[in-house]
């Protein structure tokens, strides 16, 4: 047995331990020095007008731990009648209380958040993990961290905001619907809800069905942060939700991140609407290794590019572009590294890849695996242990496809990499931009004026230098091409949020 079997079987011991209880169910968290007690109830509903409304419908969906495949609880099914209500309290928040508070009032509610956020965050991450499969060291020391800093960050430009279109004067853009996906449940609600409320409107928030248990407990932080009534409501649902949302008269703003085919859908809709829209959708993202890069530290970006969270991440290093010179050393390193990498139970602080958010994703992976295997090149994957129950798959690489095969041009959103060579910058700037996407691109060099030359010559929004999948919450974050439109984060993450007079 190799070493990483070793560690991948070790690993497997149990951390979390769960009671069932007549409420619902108690996970405990062990990690020295610490234990963290995280209560399941049974059923939740819609967050509506700063109360826990059920459904009209009465009807309710199931959401499951994907590192075991076990039903976690029920969720509200919201249909329109329930969107509708949803709205009315937004819109009634907007008309009154909210908009009369002064600008410093409004960003104290929003540091509070932030502070009952830090307060939780264990809780929130453990939460995280069990929802949606993450690592549980991503979601406490990447996630977390980062959803807090949102919320402080926009809380300080509540009073501020002549200063982000100096000489003009800015107003709320009104009730505003935001549709999130399930890859960064929490910090997808942070991207969108903080500067949404520092910006003085509100919102109605539908997250992600297989997701939305974070979103049910930021609620509750709503609550107690004494944030007025009807200022943040969240319904739970899936596609007809969403389209719902996208359908109401009286929403004036959709922020929308998640495929792009659904973001073609809603551009449509609410475009017959008048509605004011941003979108962060989908990607294929290069990441170029030159040979005179430090190269382990470009392996270790390339790891970071496309296995951490799975690769579910819009933003995903899934093209690795290699100088051909440096090809054989590259991929030897890699391998080694890869098989390093520690797939398994997400409550392990110790795993490195998590579980496939949902058993129709871990489907559409392995069939575009498959299909990637008929159309050439070379196909290499980490044999691993995986565990039996729950969806896992582990990592890989295919190497020398063609630019028109399916894992070379469309989004997969799993741990797979397309790997293909270069000789000069100007055919790796030209190889890099052949896509219909244009949302990142790292770029890997210890020359300076190359790694500028050629992030000039890249047509997507956020670049990389030197390091992959960094986020910050002052920098803006959005896309070229079919990547979307309108930027999240930064100063330039507000601008959707107002009107200019
Ligand atoms: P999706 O785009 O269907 O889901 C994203 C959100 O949109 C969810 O909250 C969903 O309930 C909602 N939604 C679905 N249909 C809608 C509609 N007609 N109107 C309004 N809202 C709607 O993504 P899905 O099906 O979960 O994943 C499929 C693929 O999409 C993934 O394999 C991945 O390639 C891509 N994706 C990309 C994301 C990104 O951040 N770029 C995030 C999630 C998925
Ligand atoms: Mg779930």
């Amino acid at each position: 047995m190799s070493m990483t079997k070793k560690k991948a079987k070790t690993q497997t011991k149990k951390k979390a331990v769960k009671q069932k209880t007549k409420k619902g169910m108690v996970f405990e968290y062990s990690e020295a020095p610490e234990s963290m007690k995280v209560e399941i109830a049974k059923k939740y509903e819609n967050y509506i007008g700063g109360k826990f409304v059920a459904p009209k419908s009465g009807k309710y969906f199931e959401t499951t731990n994907p590192g075991t495949g076990e039903v976690l609880t029920k969720l509200a099914l919201s249909f329109k009648e329930d969107v509708d209500s949803a709205v009315k309290a937004a819109r009634k928040a907007f008309k009154g209380e909210w908009s009369e508070l002064s600008a410093s009032e409004r960003g104290k509610y929003i540091y509070r958040i932030a502070r009952l956020i830090q307060e939780r965050s264990r809780e929130l991450a453990i939460l995280e993990t069990l929802d949606g499969g993450k690592p549980i060291k991503e979601s406490r020391d990447v996630d977390l961290p980062l959803v807090a800093q949102h919320f402080f960050y926009n809380a300080g430009w509540a009073d501020k905001l002549e200063y982000v279109l100096p000489g003009k004067e800015v107003k709320p853009v009104g009730v505003c619907g935001q549709i999130i996906p399930w890859n960064f449940p929490l910090l997808m609600l942070a991207w969108k809800i903080a500067p949404a409320l520092a910006c003085g409107n509100t919102v109605v928030l539908k997250p992600a069905e297989t997701t939305s248990l974070t979103a049910l407990r930021f609620a509750e932080i709503c609550t107690e942060a004494g944030l007025p009534a009807g200022v943040v409501n969240i319904v739970t649902g899936a596609g007809e939700t969403g389209q719902a949302l996208v359908e109401h008269k009286d929403i004036d703003k959709i922020a929308f991140t998640g495929s792009t085919e659904v973001g073609k859908l809603i551009a449509k809709t609410a475009g017959i609407t008048h509605k004011k829209l941003t979108m962060e959708l989908g990607g294929k993202s290069a990441n170029i290794i030159f040979a005179d890069s430090a190269l382990d530290q470009a392996i270790e970006g390339v790891i970071a590019g496309i296995y951490f969270n799975q690769g579910h991440v819009c933003c995903a290093g899934s093209r690795v572009l290699v100088e051909e010179s440096i090809k054989e050393t590259f991929l030897k390193k890699l391998q080694k590294r890869m098989k390093q990498i520690r797939v398994g139970n997400p409550m392990d602080k110790n795993t490195d890849m998590g579980a496939i958010n949902s058993k129709e994703q871990l489907s559409k992976i392995k069939e575009m695996v498959k299909l990637g295997q008929g159309e050439g090149g070379e196909f290499w994957q980490v044999d691993n242990d995986l565990p039996r129950k729950g969806n896992y798959f582990s990592p890989c690489y295919f190497v020398d496809q063609s630019a028109s095969c399916t894992i070379s041009r469309e989004e997969v959103f799993g741990p797979v990499l397309s790997i293909t060579t270069f000789r000069t910058p100007e055919e790796a700037i030209a190889k890099a931009n052949d896509t219909n996407y244009g949302l990142a691109a790292g770029i890997w060099s210890e020359k300076g004026s190359k790694v500028h030359k050629v992030a000039a010559g890249l047509r997507a929004g956020v670049i990389w230098a030197n390091t992959y999948n960094k986020f910050d919450a002052t920098s803006p974050f959005g896309g070229f091409k079919e990547s979307g439109y309108g930027r999240e984060g930064g100063r330039h993450g507000l601008l959707p949020y107002l009107e200019v007079k």
